[in-house]
């Protein structure tokens, strides 16, 4: 562009030749930045993933939904300065409205929810797999787009919902071949916060702030949090005494501190109790330092990690009872978590666990004549028909060459329309695993 740009100034004859090839302009082949092509090899193990992603959704009995990729921006906008807002794709549109590429999935699952009222029946069980985009720092594991697996539960103010939330995570892991002690779950409740600031009287406008503000625990320096608590109306002291209570590693420390009748203890005691129950007590641990960076979480927050500590969280969720309000609904209670598909990836290539996928057919279908192409998309069509799938060799190719195609694509059988066979309404079979060569009546064709 800057070529055409220097020669369209200049206007002279004698300016350096754009970067042409045929009169069109050399683009960029690579995606842009942070963002990913996924050429077969790729979308095999995406498509892997997705479907167990589905099939544990499943399991757990949760419905599909989706939402669009683009969104009204104001979905995004809360004052609570998370990060997540400053990574927004927004742009205004041709009919002059603020949209934005959707950064997460939750404020669409939320709109639908107050869209649906009274004609959804509660529990509103759904789960997606959708992209989402956020203009991030790179790392590893973290990217500008990425493809989230969220399964939320609307509708039930109890920790039975948290708990087969993650249940549902560990059966997943499994079933991917990760074990407790490659991953791990932080638990905490955000309520363990709300129990201190009540104790200092911060107004409860500045919980969301504060909840973000401790988020970057360990990203940003301690000074510049302590100032964001200052400017959330914190004193010095509720900020020590806060960050303090942060540190704690153990139910009873936290019961010792807050006391036992709270909601923070009684809600991860009951978590901790149900986990037991479900046999995935080696998963999980208690760690007051979990909080999650977005405002919305409201008591149980997790996030899945790596045992290795190489990787940035693997997923990440909690509760959020009242983000239907701020949009202008009835409250009412969720929970649910975001999983990416980048991050595991990363842990399944660490662990030598990424499957090997390949292309299959069960048939390649040539003909051994070059008026017989018509007669091989005859063949195709009935294998189809039966659905079988089919690799049409679309122009005359030598054996060789067809063979070779064979173990590409890993056909089962090579079917050859030839003509002597053709004229008995028959055609050559070859199963390519034991080398075995019959004839088949065409409409025999399995
Ligand atoms: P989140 O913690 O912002 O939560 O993201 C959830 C997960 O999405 C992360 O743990 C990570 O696996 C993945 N993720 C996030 N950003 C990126 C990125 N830039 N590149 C690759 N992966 C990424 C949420 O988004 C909440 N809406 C989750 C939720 C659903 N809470 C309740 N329901």
């Amino acid at each position: 562009l800057q070529n055409v740009l220097r020669s369209g100034r200049s206007g002279s004859l004698s300016a350096p030749p754009p970067d042409r090839s045929n009169g069109a302009l050399k683009i960029d082949v690579n995606p842009p930045k942070g963002t990913r092509d996924f050429p077969p090899e790729d979308m095999r193990l995406r498509n892997w993933l997705f479907q167990n992603f589905r099939e544990v959704s499943q399991l757990y009995g949760f419905e599909e939904v989706d939402f669009p990729v683009l969104e009204s921006e104001a979905l995004y906008i809360r004052k609570a300065g998370e990060e997540i807002k400053d990574q927004l794709y927004c742009f205004e549109d041709r009919g002059n409205r603020r949209v934005a590429l959707r950064p997460e999935l939750t404020p669409s699952l939320a709109r639908l929810v107050i869209q649906k009222g009274k004609s959804v029946p509660l529990p509103i069980k759904w789960f997606t797999i959708g992209q989402c985009w956020r203009y991030e720092r790179m790392t590893r594991g973290r990217r500008r787009e990425h493809y989230q697996w969220n399964m939320d539960t609307v509708g039930v103010p109890e920790i039975t919902a948290e708990a087969e939330l993650i249940s549902a995570i560990v059966t997943f892991f499994k079933r991917i071949g990760i074990t407790s002690s490659d991953v791990g779950f932080k638990i905490s409740s955000r309520k363990v916060l709300q129990e201190v600031l009540r104790c200092y009287s911060v107004p409860e406008n500045m919980f969301g702030k504060v909840c973000v503000a401790i988020d970057k625990l360990e990203k940003i320096p301690i000074d510049d949090i302590k100032e964001e608590l200052r400017s959330a109306e914190l004193s010095e002291e509720a900020s020590e005494e806060l960050l303090q209570v942060l540190s704690v590693k153990s139910l009873d420390k936290l019961e010792d501190k807050l006391g036992a009748a709270g909601e923070a203890v009684t809600d991860l005691k009951r978590l901790f109790s149900l986990a037991e129950e479900y046999g995935y007590s080696e998963w999980i641990q208690f760690d007051a330092s979990v909080v999650r960076g977005l405002a919305y979480y409201t008591g149980i927050v997790f996030e899945g990690f790596d045992r290795g500590g190489k990787l940035r969280a693997i997923c990440g969720g909690g509760r959020y009872d009242r983000l239907l309000s701020t949009f202008g609904g009835d409250d009412i209670p969720a929970c649910g978590f975001g999983f990416g598909d980048a991050v595991i990836v990363e842990l399944l290539k660490d662990k030598g666990l990424i499957p090997e996928l390949t292309h299959q057919v069960e048939n390649i279908v040539c003909s051994l004549d070059k008026d017989l192409q018509q007669a091989a998309a005859a063949v195709a069509n009935i294998l189809r028909g039966k659905g079988q799938s089919v690799d049409l060799v679309l122009e005359y190719k030598p054996l060789k060459w067809v063979f070779k195609r064979a173990s590409r694509v890993n056909a089962r059988r090579l079917i050859l329309v030839g003509d002597a066979e053709w004229q008995k309404g028959m055609v050559g079979v070859k199963v390519l695993s034991s080398g075995e060569q019959f004839e088949v009546k065409i409409d025999e064709l399995e």
